[in-house]
């Protein structure tokens, strides 16, 4: 087997130099970044990771709270609360958790955070600024981690054939945008697979880099890796295991027993890309209360 990536130690280190960066902005006069989560309704995985933010904010010396909505809040409401989270200096950073109850537009409210205060990057100006190679926008989190968790570990993409399984706008889409960009981390050959991909095994089998992105439990199986490839596991996907203690266990989109022994470098699920994710969250709030801090200087 080839090497585990350690998400979790590396979310760590981003977050201990998040707090440096904290630290320093606030022996500057200012406040502590500031992140505004907005969660509806009682979906359980949301809660979770909602709360994990939360504590990481804490954990990194950012404010941070929790608003919470019922499932059947009317539209309205909510976009009341995102304008009113706009429109107080004290937030840098507006999170609604998706996926929202059916009756509620995401993109609508998606639109309705300021760019500049968009720190999951999903607003289209943010997006569009991303695939331009613009500066000062904010790149969605977990794409942002996987590229950083190939940086830190040595991992080059300059000229390698990435194949991205997925094409979500959080991540398939928005990988493709950082993976293709001229720079450092970046100048790959990005191929994007879905669901409608003829011959899906024959493409990933082409990836000097893999990255998985489907939503669908153990997906991706050994043969369709090459021998040597990097495999990163975006997936997190819940799946029965009597044996677990919960009676349910979390598994990510790749086979990791049958794949792991290909790979030359590969992400575990849980501990991989899904720390990285709060890790980059964390970074784009406190990028965005420095930019706040100096209006001069700083870019939309
Ligand atoms: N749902 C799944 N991933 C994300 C994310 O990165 N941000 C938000 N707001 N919701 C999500």
């Amino acid at each position: 087997m080839g090497t585990l990536i350690d998400g979790k130690a590396m979310a760590g280190q981003i977050q201990a130099e998040v707090a440096l960066g904290v630290q320093a902005l606030c022996a500057e006069g200012h406040r502590p970044p500031g992140l505004a989560a907005v969660l509806v309704g009682e979906d359980p995985a949301s809660q979770v990771y909602v709360r994990n933010k939360h504590k990481a904010c804490q954990g990194a010396g950012l404010r941070s709270e929790i608003f919470r909505l019922p499932a059947d809040c009317p539209r309205e409401q909510l976009l009341g609360l995102v304008d009113l989270l706009n429109a107080d200096p004290s937030w840098d950073g507006i999170l609604v958790q998706l996926p929202l109850p059916a009756h509620l537009d995401e993109q609508e409210v998606i639109e309705r955070i300021q760019p500049h205060k968009d720190v999951d990057g999903f607003h289209p100006v943010n997006a569009g600024r991303v695939l331009a190679g613009l500066p000062g926008a904010f790149s969605p989190a977990t794409p942002a981690g996987v590229q950083e968790m190939l940086k830190r570990s040595g991992i080059s993409v300059a000229g390698a054939h990435v194949v991205i399984v997925g094409r979500s706008n959080i991540v398939g889409k928005p990988m493709a945008s950082l993976l293709v960009q001229k720079g450092e981390g970046a100048d790959a050959t990005v191929t994007v697979c879905h669901s409608r991909t003829r011959n899906l095994p024959e493409i990933c089998r082409q990836a000097d880099i893999l990255v998985a992105a489907i939503g669908r439990a153990r997906f991706i199986t050994a043969d369709m890796v090459k021998e040597g490839a990097v495999v990163v596991d975006v997936g997190i996907n819940r799946v029965e295991d009597p044996s677990a203690p919960k009676g349910s266990r979390l598994v990510g989109d790749v086979d990791f027993e049958g794949v792991a022994p290909r790979c030359s470098a590969i992400t575990p699920v849980p501990g991989g890309v899904g720390p990285m994710t709060i890790a980059m969250l964390l970074r784009n709030t406190l990028d965005s209360a420095r930019r706040r801090s100096r209006p001069l200087g700083g870019r939309v």
